[in-house]
């Protein structure tokens, strides 16, 4: 029997993650590689330094340890000055009406973020009450498609894999649901994110009278 919700934050609760394409882009055009809309759905929900690991493959580039931390550091204060910019009216379509009728519903919410922004990003749209718990990259070792963000979340709301379900706009994060034995609702398109129970294009048209 489902008991809580589990949502993902980049791509599901605001548009965070045209931000971090935007920001990728960016510096992948400094190693002349130009970052495609491609490239980036198989970026999406995976950590900075991994996102950064793989830009370099596909841009054949070698760069030193420290040039590589000066690099994530660049990324991410571009990707912070967009944020900085944001407030509430920043919520993907439905986002409010899915945390209020959850919230009627007492049914409990989680966060599982792979970003170490994720606090920042949730203040900013002011969200940040909504969520009984909130894991983000500080808090785990194994990022998705690793089910530990999602394992952690479920345990500090004090619920087992199988009375959750997980809300993603990732391959890696969908995988890391049904990895970790809980169900994955997909936003987004069917063939991106393979292996979800039900493909919405945002968190306003999940049914909840489908909740169980
Ligand atoms: C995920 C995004 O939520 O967080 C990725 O889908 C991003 O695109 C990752 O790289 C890490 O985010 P941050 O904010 O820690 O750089
Ligand atoms: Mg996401």
């Amino acid at each position: 029997m489902i008991k809580a919700l589990i949502l993902d934050l980049d791509g599901v609760i605001c548009d965070t993650a045209h931000f971090h394409y935007i920001a990728w882009k960016r510096l992948a055009a400094e190693y002349e590689y130009e970052l495609s809309e491609a490239d980036n759905e198989a970026l999406k929900g995976v950590s900075r330094v991994d996102s950064l690991i793989r830009i370099l493959q596909w841009a054949k580039k070698d760069i030193s340890p420290e040039q590589f931390e000066q690099d994530l550091l660049r990324k991410n204060a571009w990707y912070l000055d967009m944020v900085e910019e944001m407030g509430p009216n920043d919520l993907l379509p439905g986002v409010s009406t899915f945390v209020e009728t959850a919230q009627k519903l007492q049914i409990p919410l989680a966060l599982g973020s792979a970003s170490k922004n994720a606090r920042t990003v949730l203040n900013k749209v002011g969200l940040i009450q909504a969520f009984q718990a909130i894991v983000d990259a500080s808090q785990i070792s194994r990022g998705k498609p690793d089910p530990e963000t999602f394992t952690t979340a479920a345990k500090l709301l004090g619920f087992g894999p199988n009375e959750c379900i997980v809300f993603e706009d990732s391959l890696a994060g969908i995988q890391a649901a049904l990895s970790g034995g809980m169900r994955a609702i997909a936003i987004g398109k069917p063939s991106d994110l393979l292996g979800a129970e039900l493909h919405i294009n945002n968190l306003g048209e999940y049914n909840f009278a489908d909740f169980q």
